[in-house]
Parts: C-alpha cells; structure tokens; sequence
C-alpha cells in the first residue's frame, strides 16, 4: 500500500495544498516553521481520531481553533484528502479517502466522510463508504466485481458525529479498503529518537518487536533481533563496523540482577564498553539500523532531520538506509525532513519536496520543478 497523493485544506499552515506523485522515499526540507512537522503530523491527527476521536485528536493539538488555518472563513473545513494504491480483487486500485472536520454548535463535527475507487478501468470512481454528521452507508460486497453497482448492498450506519466512520467499519475484514487504510494509519510510525532515554540497562523481563518512538526500549528490540533473527543482526554489525570507526562487535547482554544492556566491542580494546558509555552518534546510529532492518517493518515511516549527532560523511550512508526501507518488498513509505546539506544530498531530485511560507500560509513545490 502507498500514498501517492496528499490535498489538505485549512490544517494548521495548510491553507489550501496539493502532494501528487509522492515517491516511496520522501525527504522534505523547508526553513523553520515552514510546516515540515505539521506535514507529517497530518499522519498523527489522524491516528489520534482514529485511536479516540476527533474531538480528542484536536484536543491535543490546541482544539479546533488552533487547529484551522489562521485566516479561514466562519464556516470553513479542515479537509484532509488520501490517495492510495492497493490491491484489490486482483487490480491494483487507486483508493481515495476524503475527511471533512466542522465545527457545529461549538462541538466537531465530521461532516463528510468518503472512500472511492473505481470498480473497473472505465466510468467514475464509486462510493464504498460515505458518512457525513454521524450517518452513511458502507457497501458489504464490495469484492463483487461482477455485480453492476446498483447491485451492491449498502449498510446504513449511525456512528458518533465526531467518530470516523473507518474506526468501526475498518474493524471487518469486509469492509477491505476502509480496513486496510485504518491499518496503515494505525501503523504509522514517527520516529522522536532521544538518545538519553535509549541509554542505560532496561528491565531484561520484557519483549519488544519494534523500536518505540523514542527508542527507549533499543536493548529489549535489539535482543529480539539477536536472538530471533541473527542474520539481520549481523548485518546491522556490519553496517556499524563499516560505519562507525572502532566497532568490532555488538552483543546484548543479560546481568545477573535480571538488568539487559548492550556491549560494544571497540577492536582496540580487551574489554567492551556498555551502551551507557558509547558515543551519541553510535547509539543513534545503532538505534536507526535497528528501526529500519526490523523484520516487520512499519507501512509508513516518518522521521524529523535524523541527521543530528552524525558525521556529514555518514549522512549518505544513513540516507541510502532509509531509501533500501522502501524497498525490501514489503511496501514501505517513508518521509523524512532534513536540515542537511549532506542527507539532501543523497536524495534524488524526484524524492525532495520542498515547503515555502508565503504570506504565512505553507506552498509545497518540488525540487525537480525547479530549475
Ligand atoms: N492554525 C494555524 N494557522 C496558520 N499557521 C499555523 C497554525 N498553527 C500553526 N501554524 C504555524 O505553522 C508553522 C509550521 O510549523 P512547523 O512546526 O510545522 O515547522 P517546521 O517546518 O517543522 O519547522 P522546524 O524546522 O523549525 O522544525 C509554524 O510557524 C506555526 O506558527
Ligand atoms: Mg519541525
């Protein structure tokens, strides 16, 4: 599943923008302020209205006021539109999802709710859910291709008026896109990478897949991946000794009082250090080769300027990192902003956009348009 396109109107500093072709890898640069964090907490605001709802997604971002763009008219929308590929009944179709957020008597309100896509090569797209103020309908058999579509059965709904209505519909398997587009928002993943919290021995009792959002539980993923999946491990090794000067070996490492930490083997050395001892940059390091060789990796990955604490010559390596993400088969996306020259560097001119704050408002453009 990929997003290939992304319209927002009236969100924060998005008063009106339009994302298309989107690749696999995303870097997006833009001085201070102009709206990288805010791009990729569309993702997060959605995860919070599906995770509560909508009045607490905006909530914790300030509530409605602070969340409509500065400027916009009494009765103005926060729109969010989602295009995206997946499979299908065999076709690879083109999905398009479309929230509409008002406000109504002082209280949120969802006021237009749709999911499309065409049923064959030809004719308009159809509507396979579509709600507004906390009623609609989703169709049961969507997978019936060789129905016509006046032959599709519709299930009128009632939910919550500040509910998404892919939160409950996107429970059924039935219910395919709805359900695979929550899914990939569920398991959206930003990455806030704090190097003092993935520090220091963790309680060796517990079992962790997936590195946290601030890596602080880097010794338990680490482990999993030792002892589980050891050729990956020892990639991640490899990619370090390659990388980081000095690194022979890395070895999780369980003590008696039940504490697990991490030794790192530096070749000039008898004795190991331990992860509390190493450099910044060889925790952050460590820390991304373990986010992004997970076994399981995440649909859509979102980092803020991963750079920091990291040489400029290994810029490059940790970016073609996060471009191979992309492509272990997987189907992967990734966006990641960046203030370094160096990282924007190794990007490619198709996968940099580029966000400028005019008149206070953010434009998106790219890279490749520029000449
Ligand atoms: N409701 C709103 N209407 C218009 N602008 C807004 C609104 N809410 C926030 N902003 C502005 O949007 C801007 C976006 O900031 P954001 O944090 O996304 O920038 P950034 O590109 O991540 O910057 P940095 O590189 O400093 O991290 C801020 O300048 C903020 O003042
Ligand atoms: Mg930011």
């Amino acid at each position: 599943m990929r997003i290939e396109f992304i319209r927002l109107q009236n969100f924060k500093s998005f008063k009106d923008v339009t994302m298309k072709d989107i690749p696999d890898y995303c870097v997006v640069v833009g001085v201070n302020g102009s709206g990288k964090s805010t791009l990729f907490d569309v993702f997060g605001f959605l995860k919070d209205c599906l995770t509560y709802n909508v009045q607490r997604a905006l909530q914790t971002r300030g509530g409605f006021t602070e969340v409509i763009t500065r400027g916009a008219a009494k009765d103005a929308v926060i729109s969010i539109e989602i295009k995206f590929r997946m499979e299908i009944a065999n076709a690879n179709r083109r999905v398009t999802y479309i929230v509409n957020i008002g406000k109504k008597h002082n209280k949120p309100v969802v006021t237009k709710e749709i999911l499309r896509y065409k049923r064959s090569r030809y004719g308009s797209p159809y509507h396979f859910l579509n709600f507004a103020d906390g009623r609609g309908y989703a169709i049961t058999n969507e997978e019936d291709f060789n129905r016509p579509d006046e032959e599709l059965d519709r299930e009128e709904q009632t939910v919550g008026r500040d509910v998404l209505a892919i939160k409950g519909l996107g429970q059924f398997e039935r219910f395919k896109a709805a359900s695979a587009f929550r899914e990939l928002i569920e398991n959206w993943h930003v990455s806030d990478f704090h190097i003092n919290l993935a520090r220091g021995s963790k309680d060796a009792a517990g079992f962790d897949e997936h590195l946290s959002v601030t890596g602080d539980n880097l010794q338990l993923v680490a482990r999993n991946i030792y002892e589980n999946h050891r050729d990956i491990f020892n990639k991640i090794v490899d990619a370090m000794q390659r990388r980081v000067p000095g690194i022979s070996k890395i070895e999780p490492i369980a003590t008696q009082d039940g504490r697990l930490l991490l030794s790192f083997q530096d070749g000039s050395f008898k004795d190991p250090f331990i992860d509390k001892y190493v450099s910044d940059g060889t925790i952050k390091m460590f820390a991304y080769l373990v986010l992004l060789y997970d076994p399981e990796p995440h649909p859509l990955l979102c980092v803020e300027e991963p750079e920091n604490q990291l040489y400029p010559m290994l810029q490059e390596h940790l970016a073609e990192e996060f471009r191979r993400y992309t492509q272990t088969g997987k189907d992967s996306q990734v966006f990641v902003s960046t203030h370094s020259p160096d990282f924007l560097n190794a990007a490619e001119l198709d996968e940099v956009f580029w966000l400028v704050k005019s008149k206070g408002y953010t434009a998106i453009k790219r890279a490749r348009d520029n000449e």
